[in-house]
């Protein structure tokens, strides 16, 4: 009895759940590194993230550092975020999103991009994270 309240109640929250989802019509950006996604120390790095909308403010984000936080609105349909003299530290794994004027919430995450940064002296790669 209490199990088929119970299976009752996860079936009610999870279709509240899939309605709330639904709802979200905001398909995920796709995220790119020009010229690469493996940098040599001190240079320049350009993380640009193409959305489905334009007018929209989009959002950089780094998965090893919740603080990392990069805002830019658009006119267009993507943003370009300039990474400029990477260290080690700046190794990692970078996501995007974006929200436009009257959605509250950002869209779907982008795919993972994994960002490197070589030593070119000690030519061997940093390590991914470099905490
Ligand atoms: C869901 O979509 C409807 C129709 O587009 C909209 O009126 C409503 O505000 C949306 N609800 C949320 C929570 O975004
Ligand atoms: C990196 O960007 C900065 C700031 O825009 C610029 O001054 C510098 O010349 C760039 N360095 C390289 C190697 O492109
Ligand atoms: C972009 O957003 C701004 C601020 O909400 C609005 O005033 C402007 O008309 C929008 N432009 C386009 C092309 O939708």
């Amino acid at each position: 009895m209490i199990t088929e309240f119970l299976s009752l109640l996860c079936l009610g929250l999870s279709l509240g759940f899939e309605d709330e989802k639904k709802n979200e019509t905001l398909t995920k950006p796709y995220l790119s590194a020009l010229p690469s996604p493996v940098v040599e120390q001190g240079r320049n790095v350009t993380l640009r993230c193409l959305g489905h909308r334009h007018n929209v403010t989009f959002m950089l984000g780094k998965l090893q550092d919740s603080g990392y936080r990069q805002e830019q609105r658009s006119a267009g349909y993507e943003a370009e975020f300039l990474l400029t003299h990477l260290e080690p530290k700046d190794a990692g794994t970078y996501f995007c999103a974006y929200k436009t004027m009257d959605s509250q919430e950002w869209s779907e995450a982008s795919e993972h991009l994994q960002l490197e940064v070589t030593d070119d002296r000690k030519k061997r790669r940093a390590p991914p994270g470099g905490k």
